[in-house]
This record gives structure tokens, sequence and C-alpha cells, in this order.
């Protein structure tokens, strides 16, 4: 170790407000990787980081000493351009699952590394593992032969991307500095430059089902993603979008599946078709095979992503003619007066489904894969008093009054003139 760069020193020059140089960035996320530093110390650094902030040099360099921990994939073989998406996670969002197969089948190869969910957030390992058979653990030479053959493969990380970054992001959830600007960019954007993409669209998240509750934030966070990208040689582009409310009608793992089978068979929820044709278009662009919205819409409706779902799903193992799992026990939750639903709140959502038993509270806890809220109205439809608003789904009964109590102060409803219709997306940075 080099004593000029011990831990006690680097912290102490970001507690007290200095700038850390290249080298002492480089060395601590380096050591802390090999354990020749310890989790309080590094515990200590990003409380330091989560206070003071780092600049757009110190974020670089700390994105590249987290790419540098582990291996960069090369998909320059494949002899096709590739792209990703990453969503900084919200309510009722699998928007993988439709948009990764749709612009694949327009010949574009979809690396899309994914990850499991935490707190009220979903994750897409975990919708896809609801499919019977489906494997999300695969080898970086299994990921290269299934976009050679397929052109899309959704899967887990393996521990050799940014290893630094799994290390870290464990230690930063249970230390309350998860919300750090810097810390969260620099952790999505080493995970996506090592995962070797070409271009890359982030759907970053603002509203109250989001990391990112304001405008403000969410900018600041699409911009610093955006310049991390770009100086690493990636075409990346974000757009900001609305999370007030919860996507589509499901917030679950296999209710969301079905909910992008219904949009792969040219139906489901408006909002769902939007945002993935936006994002399609997006991620076309940056790949250089831009088409129109009109050609993006028909690859939903003619069964063209269709078959690029279907051939994934059977490439991974699943099965996609078997039925979905099913929750055991639901329970309706009805409306309380008749008018117009005026806010429906994707963090109260979000937080029953997860209380429902379809999210974890710990990594590596299970979920459940029929669990979650189905929701029967959005904001701007009418509702009559005693309708179903929600039904609840879960294997364990016991669960269903949490969940319920969280739901109460969810939702208004009023009238017409309440409603204060949201764009659902609200902003493109480049
Ligand atoms: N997602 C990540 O991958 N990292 C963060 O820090 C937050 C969300």
């Amino acid at each position: 170790m080099n004593n000029n760069h011990t831990a006690v020193e680097v912290i102490k020059a970001k507690r007290d407000g200095q700038e850390l140089s290249d080298e002492q960035i480089a060395w601590i996320v380096d050591a802390y990787t090999k354990g020749a530093v310890d989790p309080e110390q590094m515990s200590a650094l990003a409380m330091a980081i989560f206070l003071r902030g780092m600049n757009r040099r110190e974020i670089a360099q700390w994105t590249q000493a987290m790419i540098d921990s582990g291996i960069r994939l090369d998909f320059s073989a494949l002899g096709k351009p590739t792209v990703d998406k990453h969503s900084t996670g919200g309510v009722g969002d699998m928007i993988t699952l439709t948009l990764a197969p749709l612009v694949a089948s327009f010949g574009v190869a979809v690396p899309q590394l994914s990850g499991r969910g935490l707190g009220h957030t979903g994750g897409t390992l975990d919708k896809l593992e609801s499919i019977p058979g489906f494997n999300c653990s695969l080898s970086d030479r299994q990921i290269l032969a299934q976009l050679q053959a397929v052109g899309v493969v959704v899967c887990a990380a393996g521990d050799n991307l940014a290893p630094a970054d799994k290390k870290l992001y464990a230690l930063r959830d249970v230390t309350a500095t998860v919300e750090s600007i810097p810390l969260i960019a620099s952790s999505i954007m080493s995970k996506k430059i090592a995962e070797g993409t070409g271009a890359l669209i982030l759907d970053v998240k603002v509203g109250s089902g989001a990391f990112m509750k304001s405008r403000a934030q969410a900018r600041e966070l699409a911009q610093t993603m955006v310049d991390l990208g770009k100086d690493a040689g990636v075409n990346t582009v974000a757009l900001l979008t609305n999370m007030d409310t919860p996507l589509g009608y499901a917030a679950g793992n296999a209710i969301e599946v079905q909910q992008a089978l219904d949009v792969l068979n040219g139906g489901g929820p408006s909002d769902i078709v939007e945002l993935t044709i936006s994002l399609a278009a997006e991620m076309l662009q940056a790949a250089g095979r831009p088409a129109s919205e009109p050609e993006i819409r028909a690859a939903l409706s003619n069964g063209q992503a269709l078959i690029k779902w279907r051939e994934m799903v059977a490439a991974q193992g699943g099965d996609p003619d078997a039925p979905l799992p099913v929750a055991k026990h639901r329970r309706d939750v009805l409306a309380p007066k008749s008018g117009v639903l005026t806010r429906l709140d994707a963090l109260a959502v979000g937080v029953a489904a997860w209380r429902l038993g379809a999210g974890r509270e710990r990594q590596g806890d299970p979920v459940q894969a029929g669990t979650g809220v189905l929701m029967h109205a959005k904001p701007g439809d009418a509702v009559t008093a005693g309708q179903p608003l929600f039904t609840l789904l879960t294997d364990t009964p016991d669960r269903f009054a949490a969940a319920q109590a969280t739901l109460e102060n969810a939702y208004d409803i009023g009238n017409e003139s309440n409603h204060n219709p949201q764009n659902l997306i609200c902003e493109r940075i480049s």
C-alpha cells in the first residue's frame, strides 16, 4: 500500500471538502475491491461523498476505477451495432421486456444486462424468472453466442463485470448512501460501459416512485450519466420520464410479464406502448439504424417483436407457451365513492406490491412470482363507488392488511377539473 494514500487520508480529504486526485481514487477503489480497505472505511468515504459530492473529473475517474476492477466485454465480433437501455427504476416498469425484443427485431443487437428488484422498485430479472425455466445466469460466452444467434439477451451481469460496484452498492444499501448523484451515476455507467454496448439510452425516472423526486435532480443525474457515456465513447442519450404514477396496470412479476405479452401481441396499456416506441426510436437512432414511428408501431402489432421475444425466451431455457404462475390468494380494494381518479401514487403501489411479496427486503431474499397489485383505473379514468380499484395478489394472505393500509392514501377521487394530466416523457438530454 502507498503510505501517502492511506484510506484515512482519502476519507479526511473528502470529509473536508477537497477534491480527490485521480491516483487517490484509483487506489482506494482497487484496494477496497481487493479487501485492503475495510468496509467501515469505505462506508465513511461513501458518506463523505454523499455529503460533499464529486466534480466531473472525480466522477469520471471513480467510474473508470470501477470499470478497471473487472473485465470489459467486447461485442466487436458481432458485426452489427449494439444498443442497450437502462432505467433508473420505477413501479410497473417492465419496458425492457417489450423494448429489447422490439429493437432486436430491427437487426440491432441488444445486450441487456439487468438487475433484481430491491425495495419498492421491481427488477427485470425477477420478472423474467417468473417464466417457467427462464435462466438469467449466462456466461460471457453464452451472452455473445445468443447475441449472434438471436440478437437479444436479457440476463444478470456476471461477477467479473465492475465487481467494485457490486461490493460498494451492497455497502451503500445499508449505510444510507444510495441517493447520491455521483455514486448512482458512476455505479450505473461503470456497468454499462464495461458491458461493451456501443450505444445507450437512459430512462431516468422522475417522481414519487423514482430515486429522483424532482426534475432538477433527475436532470443532473441524466446529464452526469450522458457525459460519462460520451467520454467513454458510448453514444448516450437520456429521456426523463414521469414516475409519479405507475406504468401500466400491474406491479409485480408474472403479472408484468403478462402485460408485456399483451403489448407484444399488439395490445396492452397505452403508456407502456408509447414509452416502448419512444425508447425504441431513440435506441435505433443511436445505433445508426433509424426507423420511423409507424414502422416501430407496426413491429408491435404485426408479431415481428413477439417472434424475437419467443426466440429469446426459448434460447434462455424458458417455455414461451407455459402458463405464468398465479398467486394463491386475491383480494379486491373497492372505490369508496364515484368520480374521476385524479392521483395514483407510484411509490405507494410499489410498496404495496413489495409488501405482498413481489419484492425483497434484503439482497438474496426470494420473491413470489405471481404476487403484486393489479390496477383497474389510472388518473383521468371515471370510477364508480364499489368497483374494484385494485386487486391484491399474494401467496401469503397475512400480507393483505399491510398492503391495503399502504394503498389507503395512494389515490384521490375528485372530478374532471381536479385532474391534471402529466406528460409521460418530460425531457430529452443528449
Ligand atoms: N442502480 C444502480 O445500478 N446503482 C445505483 O447506485 C442506483 C441504482
